[in-house]
């Protein structure tokens, strides 16, 4: 049995799909069973990651499981889990653990989050994926009422990768796919600018879409509208001031899968009706 948590988030439903098609028992962690949907079979449990008591039926005859990193208490569910007979680990990181920058609020959970891991006794696997393709979707609000997009940290290039690539990995990794102990850095399979995206979108959509490139500081000006400024900061260190680099293109999707990670522009085809369907 193999317990997805973030089962209805951009991964984890991917993951529950995959696994749940190539016929391995899944169960999916789920807060509010009434607003998930999952495939046939699958078998959903309620539990919250920010309290490990309330994870016991969810850990229950568990064999491995693929673990959203930063929640409270990461410990005391690791010994729970580890106490409940799970033997693996699939941990989603992501590329600001390596720096171990426990002044940024990314980097820091990152970074606790696969040393409380580490520290758990069970096998384990770190994904570190770059950004996630399916951030272009935050977009959305503003294609349903014009063509401009506003594009955020509009000179940074980006090896983003799609989520299903991400969910893939996982699932090698916890199904036998001897990747016990690596640390995968995955990414797409080119770094792209924002524009670049945008460029994209407008051919897949077939609409004259124009990337407006925001300045810092109304990068920051917008992000700090929309999360804690403690996050505001982790992101102005890493594209601002430069301490991440996610344009960098890695092997590990194809390394693991044997076959090349998807393009952007394949990814959006498989969203072209949340795309048509924010149209003016
Ligand atoms: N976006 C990026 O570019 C990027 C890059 C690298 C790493 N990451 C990491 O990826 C993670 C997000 O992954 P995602 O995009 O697949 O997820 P997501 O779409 O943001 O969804 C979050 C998932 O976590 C669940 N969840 C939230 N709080 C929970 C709790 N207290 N207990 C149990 N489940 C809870 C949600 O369930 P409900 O349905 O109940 O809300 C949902 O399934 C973040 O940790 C982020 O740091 C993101």
């Amino acid at each position: 049995m193999i317990l997805v948590t973030g089962a209805t988030g951009n991964i984890g439903t991917e993951l529950v799909a995959q696994l749940s098609d190539s016929g391995k028992r899944v169960r999916a962690l789920v807060r509010d069973p009434q607003r998930a949907t999952l495939p046939a079979g699958v078998e959903a449990v309620v539990g919250d990651l920010n309290q490990p008591e309330s994870m016991a039926e969810a850990l229950d005859g568990v064999d491995g499981m693929f673990l959203m990193p930063g929640y409270a208490g990461m410990h005391e569910l690791l010994a729970r889990a580890k106490k409940a007979g799970v033997q693996q680990v699939a941990l989603l990181s992501g590329g600001s653990a390596a720096l171990e920058d426990m002044g940024n609020a990314v980097s820091r959970y990152m970074t606790q989050s696969e040393r409380d891991v580490r520290e758990s006794g069970l096998a384990w696997t770190f994904l570190r994926p770059r950004s996630f393709m399916s951030n272009a979707l935050r977009w959305l609000p503003q294609l349903a009422v014009g063509d401009v997009v506003r594009a955020q940290f509009s000179e940074v290039r980006v090896a983003a990768i799609d989520p299903g690539d991400i969910a893939a990995v996982a699932a090698a990794a916890l199904t036998g796919g001897g990747l016990e102990g690596r640390v995968l850095e995955l990414t797409g399979p080119q770094a792209l600018l924002p524009a670049d995206q945008v460029a994209v979108l407008a051919r897949v959509l077939d609409r004259p879409l124009v990337c407006q490139n925001l300045t810092n500081e109304e990068t920051v000006a917008e992000l700090e509208a929309s999360m804690p400024s403690e996050y505001v900061e982790a992101f102005v260190s890493f594209f601002v001031d430069g301490t991440l680099d996610e344009s960098k293109v890695h092997p590990t999707v194809h390394e693991v899968t044997g076959r090349d990670p998807r393009t952007f522009e394949q990814w959006a085809r498989t969203l072209v009706a949340a795309f048509e369907a924010a149209t003016p």
